[in-house]
């Protein structure tokens, strides 16, 4: 039932093309930049948009708020189903609220949506599981139809969730007129290039790399993880993954907070995940990069194929297929899932079912 794979989790990193193919299939048409996303939601009936989740799809959806953000032009604000579900939320029927959830099953984020629900909010989900129960109580589902996940660290629903944002982002400013054709085309286009571009990063040889590296650092006590603008959640996530399955302690931060604190942390034990590749602001993650050097931490640098410039500040690299920054961090959560992978197969833990997780969190 593994289909020759060692562990459910492995099996679904590799099925991660064929995943984003069945997400993004039928839905993008590329001759006339438009997206059908089959949803009955009237896009200019809201001004504001919450995105709820927990988890893993928590930061697929701090990746949507910043693509809805810059592509749409609608604010987003991004909450944890936990909090938003007690907060008190301003809500009105000019609010979409957007729930984001592999199981559809998740008590905090079904109850939240029913908070979002009385309060007059339109409701939509990027959902996986047919049926679910949230998808009885949306207004609109988007299904990412990633298939079944049977590990319980999540890797074909994060980039699926990442991949239906950037095609939710890519409608939404089509309908508004934020994009003009010319830019909805490119992105149309890049978005379309995601599951050969993540075949392309599961390549024997990267994968291969990544474990070398994961093997190198396996005893490490903690790690970081920093990424900026739309790669920040990627950074977030990367620690998330290694922290459940490999039980290392690892934070992840936006790379400009670094200054403000987790830098007292840097010493010549700590390794330092940098996600810099190609993008607006590399520059500004590379000069982070060099504090964590001035400072003795071990720097493991993602980047973009080709970049031989800003390797020379790491002190291992792991190179990525080059992508479209808009759509990036799909790529870039592969190399980080499989260096949470290996990571964990190197200290013997078993990363099909980690110690004190459930699939599906059906109690407060
Ligand atoms: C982490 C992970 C969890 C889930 C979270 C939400 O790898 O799997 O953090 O993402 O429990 O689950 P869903 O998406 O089913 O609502």
């Amino acid at each position: 039932e593994k289909g020759g794979f060692d562990t459910y989790m492995l099996k679904e990193i590799y099925e991660q093309p064929q995943a984003l193919t069945n997400t993004l299939i039928g839905r993008l048409h590329d001759d006339t930049g438009e997206v059908n996303l089959d949803i009955g939601l009237d896009p200019q009936s809201f001004k504001r948009i919450s995105i709820i989740a927990c988890g893993t799809a928590y930061y697929a959806g701090l990746v949507g708020e910043y693509l809805i953000e810059q592509l749409a032009r609608i604010p987003v604000e991004v909450d944890v189903a936990s909090e938003y579900r007690y907060r008190n939320p301003i809500v009105s029927e000019q609010t979409l609220a957007v729930v984001v959830s592999q199981s559809g099953e998740t008590i905090d984020t079904l109850e939240a949506l029913r908070e979002a629900k009385k309060g007059g909010a339109k409701t939509l989900g990027v959902i996986n599981a047919k049926g679910s129960s949230m998808t009885r109580e949306l207004d609109d589902t988007l299904y990412i139809h990633a298939g079944p996940e049977i590990g319980v660290a999540s890797t074909k629903a994060y980039t699926s969730m990442v991949s239906a944002f950037v095609m939710l982002a890519l409608w939404l400013g089509r309908a508004r007129g934020t994009l003009d054709e010319t830019q909805a085309r490119d992105l149309l286009h890049a978005a379309r290039e995601l599951p050969r571009l993540v075949e392309e990063a599961l390549a024997p040889e990267r994968v291969e790399q990544i474990k070398r590296v994961a093997e190198k650092y396996a005893h490490a006590r903690d790690y970081l993880f920093l990424g900026r603008g739309v790669n920040a959640p990627t950074a977030f996530e990367g620690a998330l993954k290694l922290k459940e399955i490999s039980y290392i302690h690892a934070e992840g931060y936006a790379a400009g907070e670094m200054k403000h604190g987790p830098i007292a942390l840097i010493d010549a034990n700590l390794p330092v995940v940098v996600v810099a590749t190609e993008s607006r602001l590399l520059e500004k993650t590379i000069s982070n990069v060099q504090e964590v050097r001035a400072r003795s931490g071990q720097v493991i640098a993602l980047l973009s194929d080709g970049d031989t410039e800003n390797a020379r500040h790491a002190d291992d690299v792991l190179y990525v297929p080059r992508a479209h920054e808009m759509v990036s961090p799909v790529v870039n959560a592969v190399a980080l899932q499989l260096l949470a992978y290996f990571t964990a197969t190197a200290l013997g833990k078993d990363v099909d079912k980690p110690r004190n997780l459930a699939k599906s969190v059906t109690v407060e």
